[in-house]
């Protein structure tokens, strides 16, 4: 048997749902409620979603077919594209099968091999291993250290140089600096691309986003990108900017051209979500709400979580050992989070990610802060006093 290269606070073992209801779930004949899924307006399950997906079926088929190079596009993908591009205020729009594919792909059409990369240290894995592809020279830089990061951009000799972030980090919930960020792009020779992933959807006055919340113009970023398995609760991804830098991307991106198409009824199924986050401001209003009650009762109870304004909560225990304790102890009282550890988060910077729903109710709500106040470590508590 191959010997697994990560310790035993490392391993992630991979659990089968079975049949769920958000935001129930179950695995191993046992009902939990989720609070790890990034379905953040239950969207994954709504019903006109389900009802587009099923059509989309019926016009095209399961599988797309082919590449979007030879005959994998079809209307549904473009109609998708389409109503992006109006809703975001941006020209065009290339779709991925995924985020990850996405992010290879904006860096592998966009950089060239003597452009220097700055990325911010709490950049998502993808972002990562873009990075790593384009074997450009790059640095990694710390968002609360933006003099210094505005020295370095001056100071480096690459005619080209692209500043990289995610709008909301991952693991912690935390927004990216965006306005001062795009401050230090430049068009010709500082290119600014953003991952709204966990923006997209929950964050900005219609659900338009990061860069709508931080109030930056679309025009400021050369590439914007969505994701469509958190919010949307699709999957998928798209690449929004100016007409040409989105052919230059269907022309150049490899994770566009060598890969099937994302599957036709997806595209239509994520159509019918944003109609959705259009239609329903109200399941965006719940979210923000469930947020404001966990806000509001976490601090009584002596809870030592971080709650962000997005939908994700980071509750840090330093060590992997007691947020994989701690996550066990949760399902105990019905609970499911996720224990962030690395390579995930950096050594040391462990904790739980919990996520919220539009679909939680604040008797799920009440659950989830009793059962965190029941099982909250001694030395997470030590910690907050
Ligand atoms: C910030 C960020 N970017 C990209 C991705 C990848 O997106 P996808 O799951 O669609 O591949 C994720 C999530 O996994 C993410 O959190």
């Amino acid at each position: 048997m191959p010997q697994s290269k990560f310790t035993s606070d490392q391993y992630r073992p991979i659990h089968a749902r079975t049949a769920s209801t958000a935001p129930w779930m179950t695995v191993d004949d046992q009902t939990y409620l989720n609070f790890c899924s990034n379905d953040y307006l239950g969207l994954s399950q709504h019903p006109e979603t389900q009802a587009a997906c099923h059509q989309g079926i019926d016009d095209f088929g399961v599988g797309a077919t082919g590449s979007q190079w030879v005959c994998g596009y079809t209307e549904a993908h473009h109609d998708l594209a389409q109503a992006l591009a109006t809703w975001l205020g941006h020209e065009k729009v290339a779709l991925f099968s995924s985020g990850y594919m996405a992010n290879l792909g904006v860096l592998q059409a966009l950089a060239h091999r003597h452009d220097w990369i700055f990325h911010d240290r709490e950049n998502h894995a993808s972002l990562i291993d873009a990075v790593r592809l384009t074997q450009c020279q790059h640095t990694r830089y710390q968002r609360t250290k933006l003099d210094q990061l505005k020295t370095q951009l001056q100071a480096c000799q690459a005619s080209k140089r692209w500043l990289i972030t995610d709008t909301v980090f991952s693991m912690s919930g935390a927004i990216a600096p965006l306005q001062a960020l795009s401050e230090l792009a430049q068009p010709d020779a500082v290119g600014l691309i953003v991952d709204d992933a966990h923006g997209i959807g929950v964050l900005g006055p219609q659900g338009q986003g990061t860069l709508a919340h931080t109030q930056c113009s679309p025009s400021a970023v050369t590439a914007h990108i969505i994701t469509f398995g958190k919010a949307f609760g699709t999957s998928g991804a798209a690449i929004c900017g100016s007409q040409s830098i989105i052919d230059t991307i269907e022309q150049h991106a490899r994770s566009l051209a060598f890969t099937t198409a994302p599957p036709p009824a997806i595209a239509a199924a994520t159509l019918a979500s944003l109609r959705c986050i259009q239609n329903h401001p109200e399941l965006n209003a719940t979210l923000h709400h469930n947020l404001q009650y966990i806000r509001r009762h976490a601090v009584p109870l002596g809870l030592n979580i971080k709650v962000s304004e997005t939908p994700i909560i980071h509750a840090p225990t330093g060590a992997s050992h007691t947020a994989l304790q701690w996550a066990k102890d949760l399902k105990e009282h019905g609970i499911w989070t996720h224990p962030v550890r690395t390579p995930s988060v950096p050594q040391h910077q462990a904790g739980l990610r919990i996520t919220l729903s539009a679909l939680h109710t604040e008797t799920h709500l009440d659950q989830l802060l009793e059962a965190l106040h029941a099982t909250q470590p001694e030395t997470v508590l030590a910690h907050s006093h």
